[in-house]
């Protein structure tokens, strides 16, 4: 494709017929005016970004308070993803498996190339080649994302490796993932995410927010990866990947799953409290882990992106001062609120509550209004170089070697602080049957328990019983497995208050993690799983009166997990076609125990 007068290249140049011509078929069927191919340059960050506030996409804020930031307003229709109309097309609905919504591709295809047909007439399409994982790294993916949306321009840009790069990568012909993305008219009942695993394609249409368009998170990095890791033998995860280092200079690494809005980012960057002086924790992955088997048998894991979508509410420079040093320049807000003098405001920031803001969809608010500021699902896009942690192994090409992995959910009961799985077929039973309460990440009731296995259940592209299936078998290929724990930061009491302190506090539950993947310390076996024996975790220098409370967080109730066992039961039936039997045989064990 050469440049004529509907196209524009920049200084780049497309060696890649194939990716031409699925350029140029798209263009056909929507019809933009014009067509930009994104090269990731300086200058064009400034050009789309001051064509992005002409539009009115982007609010520029206080540059004294908040260099080159800018805030986002979404459709209140849409501020955030979107699980019911979430599909994957998989050749059969068993593929895709009874927890996931599944359309058969043909009809997927002709129902939203209606939609794409002539839909970006009037607009400019954009071209955004992408890397997933560092460049030049054998375990990245090449995406390119057709989009009509400026913002999710600039979003590709902090998010992953975008422009010239991902084109040189990908060569003459590379393999490359497909993403054609439109925003339409912002109607939830024309939104549809679609993945074509077989076809390494992905088709989003109607939505504008996160992870329903930035195809190449949850859609490429987690649908389509998980799909691509059953086939060639690795894992694409929901997790966090950070490094701790002891005052003696060793650093560990440790792989954590957590549901959405339920601490992964707060836990990748967190500050040891004082009692773990010399102590430090390195940011290599806030949200998605690409893990494979290395030549020493360990399990090996890159962090896809290059930077942070994090929840704004909550953080503060207490709870998380790294994201609030990340978020200080060249950062994409969403949907927050805004402070009179051109700052961000969310609730949980310091400060006191200003008396007036301008809320997360324009309108005035007054302090003590009923409603919140900003929307709990608020974001924030940085750049992972803003990191004051971030670690020197996060751009390794070949990861960083994983010790432990930790499963933990959001739950107000029953499930204690922490506990290590008795081996590996039992650590992924532990996984398999995590719950937790629904957050604002997704639409729909927020506080309701679900099972979300390995804070999978949103993003899983295949059958989730194979999923099962393939943790298990990993265990026949990884001679130096990760040991894996399970971990509550959210358990609570009658008052429903917190009964953990969480955020840095969590060094403490992670130090014996990592002593025990060193098999540095002893445990003290329950009938759930080995936890930490009387005096093992470090306590030192909290009070009383949460020492008492932590001995709440650490507790077994029996009937609690009576009724627990009855839920796990309802996933696992839900599942039986291809449940594993290790699985099953690990459900009758948990019974006799208790
Ligand atoms: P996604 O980006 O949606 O995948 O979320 P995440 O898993 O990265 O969650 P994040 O770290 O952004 O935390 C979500 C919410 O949980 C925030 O409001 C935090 O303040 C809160 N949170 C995080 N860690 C803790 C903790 O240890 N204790 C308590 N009580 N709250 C926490
Ligand atoms: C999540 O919901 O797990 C997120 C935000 O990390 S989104 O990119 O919208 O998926
Ligand atoms: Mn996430």
């Amino acid at each position: 494709m050469g440049t004529d007068e509907k196209t524009t290249m920049g200084t780049m140049k497309v060696e890649h017929e194939a990716l031409k011509r699925w350029v140029a078929e798209t263009a056909k069927l929507t019809k933009p005016d014009h067509i930009v191919w994104v090269d990731g340059s300086e200058d064009e960050r400034r050009a789309l970004t001051e064509q992005a506030v002409a539009a009115g996409v982007l609010i520029p804020l206080n540059p004294q308070k908040r260099p080159g930031c800018y805030l986002h307003r979404s459709n209140p229709n849409d501020v955030a993803r979107v699980e019911h109309l979430t599909f994957i097309c998989t050749p059969t609905k068993e593929g895709a498996g009874p927890t996931n919504n599944w359309m058969a591709p043909d009809e997927a295809y002709a129902k939203m190339g209606k939609l794409f047909d002539g839909c970006m007439k009037g607009r400019t399409m954009y071209v955004v080649p992408y890397v997933m994982g560092p460049v030049g790294s054998p375990y990245s993916k090449v995406g390119v994302e057709i989009t009509d949306s400026i913002y999710v321009v600039l979003n590709m840009r902090i998010m992953t490796r975008m422009g010239a790069p991902a084109l040189s990568m990908l060569g003459a012909d590379g393999e490359w993932n497909r993403g054609v993305h439109s925003t339409l008219d912002v109607n939830p009942d024309r939104r549809f995410i679609c993945h074509f695993p077989q076809d390494n394609t992905i088709w989003s249409v109607g939505s504008g927010y996160g992870g329903n368009v930035l195809l190449g998170k949850k859609c490429l990095a987690l649908r389509i990866g998980s799909y691509l890791g059953r086939h060639e033998q690795w894992l694409a995860e929901h997790m966090l990947i950070l490094g701790v280092e002891s005052p003696e200079g060793e650093t560990t690494y440790v792989a954590a799953a957590f549901p959405s809005a339920c601490g992964k980012t707060n836990f990748a960057m967190m500050i040891p409290p004082k009692r773990f002086d010399g102590w430090k924790i390195w940011t290599v992955g806030d949200d998605i882990a690409w893990m494979r088997v290395g030549p020493d048998g360990r399990l090996w894991a890159i962090n896809p992106e290059a930077g942070y979508f994090g929840v704004a509410p909550g953080t503060n420079t207490k709870s998380n001062p790294n994201a609030m040093a990340s978020v200080r320049e060249n950062t994409i807000f969403t949907n927050v609120a805004l402070t009179a003098d051109g700052d961000v405001w969310w609730e949980g920031i310091d400060g006191e509550v200003p008396d007036e803001l301008t809320d997360w969809q324009g309108r005035p608010w007054k302090k003590g209004s009923s409603e919140k500021a900003a929307h709990p699902n608020s974001r924030f896009t940085a750049p992972a170089t803003n990191n004051p942690v971030l670690s020197k192994a996060a751009n390794d090409p070949k990861g960083v070697p994983i010790s432990a992995i930790i499963f933990g959910g959001r739950r107000a009961t029953t499930v204690p602080l922490v506990m290590q799985s008795f081996n590996w077929t039992h650590g992924v039973f532990l996984g398999a049957t995590m719950g937790s309460e629904t957050t604002a990440a997704a639409t729909g009731q927020v506080g309701v328990v679900r099972r979300d296995p390995m804070a999978m259940l949103p993003f899983c592209g295949y059958d989730m019983g194979e999923y099962f299936g393939h943790w298990l078998a990993m265990q026949k290929v990884l001679p130096n497995p990760p040991k894996i724990f399970q971990v509550n930061w959210f358990r609570q009491d009658a008052n429903g208050k917190f009964l953990w302190p969480g955020f840095g506090e969590n060094t403490r539950v992670l130090k014996w993690v990592i002593d025990r993947a060193h098999g540095r310390v002893g445990a003290q076996e329950t009938l759930l799983g080995w936890v930490p024996k009387a005096g093992h975790l470090d306590l030192s220098g909290l009070d009383a009166s949460t020492m008492e409370k932590v001995t709440q967080a650490t507790s077994i109730n029996l009937e609690e997990w009576r009724k627990e066992f009855e839920l796990q039961g309802e996933l696992f039936d839900k599942l039986s076609a291809t449940l594993p039997q290790a699985l099953v045989l690990q459900r009758q064990l948990l019974m006799s125990r208790l």
